[in-house]
This record gives C-alpha cells, structure tokens and sequence, in this order.
C-alpha cells in the first residue's frame, strides 16, 4: 500500500502542495519517496529511500519548479526500498513519469516484451513497465491520451496511477482498478491521490473514482472515461465533512476500524502473492524431513491455521511454534533437513530472529512469509513471500492475520500442485474458494458489524470469556482470544473444544461468555457436544456459524452466521465478527483501541 498524489495548480506553488499531501499519505507507506514536476517542458525528479523528512533535507522538495506535479510514498512489494526503486518511476527519454500504487500482476510479462523493442528499464519495479508501455504507444503515432489507455488497458493487478508527461505537460493522467484513488476539486487546483488526507487541507470537494475510470486533470479542468469503452462519464461531487484526522482514517474514529473495514481489498492484495516464490518456497517445504511453523502472537496464530491447511490441502506436517520456545523445544533436533517458515509481519520480532538465527547456524533452511520489505527477516531467508497488506497503523494486528492466512493458503495449494495430493477438481475449488475471499470478507464484515457492536454494550463488564472452536476454528478461537484480550484488558481463555472438559470447564458458572465458532465443516458435530456440555453448566452460548444452520442456532443464547466456505479458509471470515468484538469492548471500556497499554508494534526484545 503505497500513497499517491498528483496536483495541477495555476501558479507556482506545486512543490509545496505536493510536500504536505505527501506528509500526510505517509502513514500508507514510509521507505522510500519522490517527486516529479514539470517545468518548461522538462521533466525534474526527486527521489531517495527513508522516510520523507528525511529525503526532503537531503533533497528539498519544496523547491520543485512547475505547477504540475505528481509524488510518492512507498512501501515496497516489487524490488527493495532503494533510491531506483523509489517513485516516480521513469521512461527511456526520462519524458513521461509515473507514480503507482497497487501490484501490476503481468509486469515480468510486459518488460520482457519491452525489452526486446529494446527499452532500457533501472528499475526491479513493477511500476517503471507501465512508463515504457506508454512510450512504446507514442512510438506508433497514437496520440498521449490514448498511449496511456492502451497501455493501462494491457495491465493485470491493481493500479491507481498518476503520471505527467513533457508531451503533454498541461495535465496529469490517472487510472483506478481496485486501489483507492480520489480526486480533490479546487479554486485553480485540482488533486488526484490515493486518499482525501492528501489534499483535505485545500479541498474537500471530492469524487470518488471506480474501478475502470480513468483520465486527466489540469488546474481548471477535470476529465473523466471508462477505460474500456473511452466514453466520457460526469460522476457526482461530493462535499465532506471530514476533519483532516478523519481524512487520514478515511472517515473512521480509529486506525484499527479502518483496517477491519479494509480487509476486502488487503486480501486481494494478498491474493497477489509471486507465483515463482510461493513454488521456492513450496520446492524447499516439499523436500524437508521437518517443518517448523515459527512465529509470535497473532503471527503465531496465523501458524496454528496454516499448519491445518497444509494438513487439508497438501498432506503435509507442519508444526507451529511460539518462537520464544522454539530453541527450548527443538533446537538440538533441527538440522539440514529443516525448514522454518517464519512468519512476522514486522520481519523484527526478536524471538523469531533468535529463532532463525539459531535455525540457520544448524543449517537449517529458513522461509519467509513478511509484511516488510527489507526488514531482518527478508534479508536472512533463503525465500520469503510478501503478504502485501500495507503499512498496518494500529498496534493490534487484524489486516495482516488475514493476509497471512491468506498467503499461507495459496502456499499450501501450491503445495498441494506439486506433491499431486489432490485431484484437479478439488484443486480447482479450492483456487475458486481462494478467490471468492474478498467478497466473502465483504459479506462477513457488513453481516458481523453491527451485531456485534450491540454485543460488546452487553459484554462490556465480563469478567473473562471463553472462545472455544475445533480443527482450524481451534486457530480463529485463539485470534478471538488474543484479539479480545489486548484491546479490552479482559482475561480470555481460549481451548481446542474438544479439550474444555479436560480441566476448563470447571470455570463455567451462570451466566459465563462462552463463544463457539462453529462453521459447517467437518468438526461441526462435535463441536455440538461441547456446546451441550458448556450449556448444562449454566454457560451462556454465543455461537459463530454458517448462514442456515438452524441447529446451531436454535442451541445457542446469541447467534451470527456467516457465509459457508471451504474449512482450511474459514479462519480467514470467522476472525471477523471478533476483530468487532475486541475494537468494540475496547470502545465501551474507555480504551483507546489503536494504541493498547503496555504493547508496541513491534516487539524488538527478546
Ligand atoms: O511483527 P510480528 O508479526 O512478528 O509480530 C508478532 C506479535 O508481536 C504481534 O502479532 C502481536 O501479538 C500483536 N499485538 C497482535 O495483535
């Protein structure tokens, strides 16, 4: 998730407009940032790796000549955060500058094609194919405008795109598909950009871009197309009411909330994972004798399902570990024909570096799934795939658990390819199911919000809850359990089901929270029992199922259902209605839900 904006302004004063929209989509990304304005029909870029203060004293970007002008802030998913890799991205004659935001899926694709039309990329970007594409275009006589529509119309992934051009220095063109972008409508200035942050200081006049829209913007004027067709479309004009602190969380109270609500896009994000590393990672996970599932919190947690799924869908052991224990537990028996796969969305946390650390000096083979280009973890890997959720703001990790489970599902598929363990049907539902998560996770966000949000008033006084669920529901009863806790400081316990009358049940007295998560899989019938164990005791049954099971429903005190889907994936959803659950009760217990007492984002102490 990286942040874009584009300004078109009568006068000189571009550079400056550009520097504060950009200091304000830093949050969506902050390894690297540029800029590029025109002047006299030349092209001036500035560009660096760190954050943007930090650029902006080496480099000073406030003094940019021009009135037209696009910028950058990165977080990196194709080629480390480095100062070729940072945006604006440029063509061959350095007259066309482009900054994006999003993952352009066939860019490997287009740059060979490129390349042998003898184009000379810098870059490992994604992004710099598209500037080339367009350059190619202009090579054949098409006019600019539509040089940028056939080569926008040749991209696979997702794209919100602003570029300037020396053969058309006047505007600024744009493109959407499935990343956020927005226009800002001014006195003599006019905005595109990733978000209204960007530009809320001047405007709040807005629209909205679709999926499919595309076309320029110049300080007095603003020309909208549907890229497919190319006929010119009017879209309504939106007055916000929207504080600049509202602006930077697009409208909602908190950090946390936005990146609930966001999932639906962080997933297809994260559907985006690199095929050629998904299959190293699967080649080296196929051939060792161990593997070790290595993380710490929600990371782990993520592991406990991924180790489900790989068991599902590609027969395969897998064994989740907290990492601080991982040296106690196993380090004297892993050695060459080890594989760790480690999980951090920090790629920083130090009980996974010690524990990779250790893997490593007993030449073990350490995998990677991250969050963060070029932290510790991606540089001490053998392979690691990125998970592509962008810059996660609130200290509890929700965006990035679904992302994770959701590389880690493509990662056991892959598996399941090339250990032949399923038939291709089945192979074939499972990539159907993985693909229908985005809009399942829309369906479980709208089904889950405001039920919940009148559950967390009821339960806001509980003295401690119970989440109980088998098989990979056994990992989401987990999450809801760690998820709860941070935020609303209430003790919670969290048990496979099938293990609550071992010892915890004996905790149950009237009236006792007891959430199931109980969605119509294989682990369902058993998961009945338990509940009729919990409800003879006088436990108060809040259960988490599948639209239509009547069964279930009519068992329970409190019931949401949620869509069906195929059960390796069902942590992915049924996390939902709790990410709610903790951000509510947080809400109604006085807590400030972003920034829990006594965390921090990132744990760099062993
Ligand atoms: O960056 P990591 O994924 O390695 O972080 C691991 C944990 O510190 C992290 O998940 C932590 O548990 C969060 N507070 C969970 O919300």
């Amino acid at each position: 998730m990286c942040g874009i904006i584009g300004c078109a302004a009568e006068g000189g004063e571009v550079a400056s407009l550009l520097h504060r929209g950009l200091k304000r989509l830093e949050y969506r990304g902050y390894d690297s940032a540029g800029m590029a304005t025109i002047s006299e029909a030349r092209i001036y870029v500035k560009k660096d790796s760190g954050k943007i203060d930090e650029i902006h004293q080496r480099l000073n970007f406030d003094n940019m000549p021009g009135s037209i002008g696009i910028a950058h802030t990165r977080w990196a998913t194709h080629g480390a955060p480095t100062q070729v890799n940072a945006h604006p991205q440029l063509d061959c004659e350095d007259k066309i500058a482009i900054v994006h935001n999003g993952i352009i899926e066939n860019f490997l694709e287009l740059k060979e094609e490129l390349i042998e039309r003898k184009h000379v990329f810098r870059s490992r970007t994604d992004t710099e194919v598209i500037a080339h594409q367009i350059e190619e275009n202009l090579r054949s006589g098409k006019d600019f405008l539509q040089a940028f529509f056939s080569a926008v119309k040749r991209l696979k992934g997702s794209y919100a795109l602003a570029i300037i051009s020396s053969h058309e220095p006047g505007k600024i063109f744009f493109a959407r598909n499935e990343s956020p972008l927005v226009i800002g409508l001014g006195d003599g200035v006019n905005f595109v950009a990733s978000d209204v942050a960007a530009f809320i200081e001047r405007t709040r006049r807005v629209i909205f871009l679709d999926n499919g829209d595309a076309g320029y913007i110049t300080p007095r004027e603003i020309r909208i197309y549907k890229l497919e067709s190319g006929i010119e479309v009017k879209k309504r004009i939106i007055e916000l009411e929207w504080t600049i602190e509202m602006a930077e969380k697009s409208g909602y109270p908190h950090f946390t909330l936005k990146e609930i609500n966001e999932q639906p896009y962080t997933l297809r994000e994260a559907l985006r994972a690199q095929e050629k590393y998904l299959d190293l990672l699967a080649e080296f996970l196929d051939r060792a004798r161990n593997v070790f599932l290595v993380a710490a919190g929600t990371s782990h947690n993520a592991c406990v399902a991924g180790s489900y799924m790989f068991s599902k869908v590609a027969m395969l052991n897998a064994t989740p570990v907290i990492a601080s224990e991982f040296i106690e537990n196993y380090g004297k028996s892993i050695g060459i024909d080890t594989v760790i796969l480690a999980v951090s969305q920090s790629g920083e946390t130090a009980d996974v570096l010690a524990a990779v650390d250790h893997a490593r000096m007993r030449a073990a083979t350490v995998l990677g799934i991250t969050n963060v280009v070029g932290s510790t973890l991606t540089r001490v890997s053998r392979a690691y795939v990125l998970q592509n959720s962008g810059p996660e703001i609130g200290v509890a990790a929700t965006k990035t658990f679904t992302a994770q489970l959701t590389v880690l599902a493509q990662l056991a598929l892959t598996l399941a390819r090339k250990r032949g363990k399923l038939a291709q049907y089945e192979i074939d539902e499972f990539r159907e199911e993985l693909e229908r998560l985005p809009e399942l996770m829309k369906r479980a966000i709208e089904i889950s919000h405001d039920p919940i949000k009148s559950l967390a008033k009821k339960l806001a006084d509980a003295k401690s809850i119970f989440f109980l669920g088998r098989g990979a529901s056994y990992a989401t009863a987990r999450e809801a359990r760690l998820k709860v806790m941070e935020l609303s400081y209430i003790p919670c316990i969290a048990y496979p089901a099938g293990e609550s009358k071992h010892g915890p049940i004996s905790v149950i007295e009237e009236g006792y929270p007891v959430f199931f998560i109980a969605p119509n899989d294989s682990t369902r019938k058993n998961v009945i029992g338990n509940m009729m164990e919990m409800k003879a005791r006088g436990a108060e049954i809040y259960c988490v199922g599948t639209e239509g099971d009547q069964e279930l429903r009519g068992i329970s005190d409190w019931w949401l259902g949620l869509p069906s889907i195929h059960e390796a994936l069902s942590p992915i959803i049924y996390i939902v209605p709790f990410q709610f659950l903790a951000y509510y009760l947080a809400i109604e217990r006085g807590h400030d839900p972003d920034k829990p007492r006594n965390l921090a984002k990132s744990v760099t102490v062993q």
